[in-house]
């Protein structure tokens, strides 16, 4: 079993603070039956910035760690990319997962089609495949429908045509699938850990085969819980 998408390496982002740590989770990971990890550390301009040489550095250090103590995991590069505006200068010397094509990419919470549509097409004519890290968690691939309040008096089926969101979603979900994109599912967003709109949609996307990779997405030992 392989995690796709997991903060593992320490001190880089919102992950474990120590290796010791990291060597914890890399203990819990083994225990509970996954045998590779892909290390996928944020990058988002001024707020996490580690360059692919440090990520490297750092996993290669982790990974010495795990042999001397026996943990059998083996560690593979990555990152998870923002779609923003510095996108595609990143994209100018890119760390894919391991010895794939994929470039794992994180969407913003509210953000157009259009813009999902070109950071694919840049990651693509860069010759790499797009990974769309958690669909499940973007608003944009929601098939829940939220409730808003207003203060004119509309009918439900005014404020919100029935089915209007899910068939939104999926148009854009076939386009990515068309183009070749991947789509890569949290563990834990099936288990409820990121709200019941996020679970609707984890177990929709998983029913239409959405989905081509899972991950845990693991932040810190206290997250190890979920993988029991
Ligand atoms: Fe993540």
């Amino acid at each position: 079993m392989i995690d796709f998408h997991c903060h593992i390496l320490p001190d880089l982002d919102d992950g474990p603070q120590t290796i010791d740590e990291s060597v914890e989770m890399s203990a819990a990971l083994c225990k509970s039956g996954f045998t590779g990890v892909y290390c996928t550390p944020h990058l988002i301009k001024s707020v996490y910035e580690a360059n692919n040489d440090l990520v490297l550095d750092s996993l290669a250090a982790l990974q010495t760690r795990l042999n001397n103590e026996n943990i059998n995991l083996q560690l593979f590069p990555g990152r998870e990319y923002y779609l923003d505006e510095f996108l595609a200068g990143y994209l100018e010397n890119p760390l894919p997962l391991g010895d794939t094509n994929f470039i794992m990419m994180e969407i913003p919470i509210h953000i157009s089609a259009e813009l999902i549509k070109d950071a694919c097409f840049q990651i693509k004519r860069r010759g790499f495949i797009p990974m769309i890290a958690h669909p499940e968690r973007c608003s944009i691939f929601s098939t829940s429908r939220k409730k808003e309040k207003s203060r004119f008096k509309f009918t439900d089926s005014q404020r919100n045509p029935p089915n209007s969101k899910q068939y939104e979603s999926s148009r854009l979900i076939e386009y990515l699938k068309d183009i070749g994109c991947a789509f890569q599912g949290n563990l834990g967003s099936f288990l409820g850990l990121y709200g019941s709109q996020a679970q609707k949609t984890a177990n929709d996307l998983k029913k239409m085969e959405v989905y081509t990779h899972f991950g845990t997405d693991l932040h810190s030992r206290a997250g190890i819980k979920c993988l029991k």
